[in-house]
Formats: structure tokens, sequence, C-alpha cells
């Protein structure tokens, strides 16, 4: 599996995230956390920048062992 995900990938961690922006940055105001937030860091959230579960779909299938960072207020 490993190796068909990095066929289909080209080596691209970004395979569905504002493709048509030359680099995916953002901003978050730590004020608009309420009490923590977990952003994404397998590329492979419905929902980003924030994680929404998906990391443990893409870790069964490829073997990786990615998820995300939480921050705490
Ligand atoms: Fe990407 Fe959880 S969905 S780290």
């Amino acid at each position: 599996p490993a190796a068909k995900c990095q066929a289909k990938s080209n080596g691209r961690c970004n395979n569905q995230i504002r493709k048509h922006e030359p680099k995916v940055v953002d901003m978050i105001d730590v004020e608009d956390i309420a009490e923590k937030a977990a952003f994404c860091r397998c590329w492979k959230t419905k929902n980003w920048p924030y994680c929404d579960g998906s990391h443990g779909e893409h870790n069964k299938l490829t073997g990786d062992n990615v998820g995300p960072v939480v921050v705490k207020k």
C-alpha cells in the first residue's frame, strides 16, 4: 500500500488542499482557540487546517504513524 500511495502522490504531501496556491500557509490567532485545537499534519483532512481524524485511515493504508499537533491555550 505504501508504494501505491507514493505513486499516486508523486512524492507530494498535499493532494487536495488549496492546490491553486503556490504555498499553503495558515495563520491562527491563539485568541481564537477556545481551549485546544488539533491541527492536521497529514494533509488528508477535509477540514483544513484542523484534524478530522483522516490520519487514522492514512496510517492504516500506508503504515505511517502521523497525527495532529494539538495546541492548548
Ligand atoms: Fe491529518 Fe489528523 S487528519 S493529522
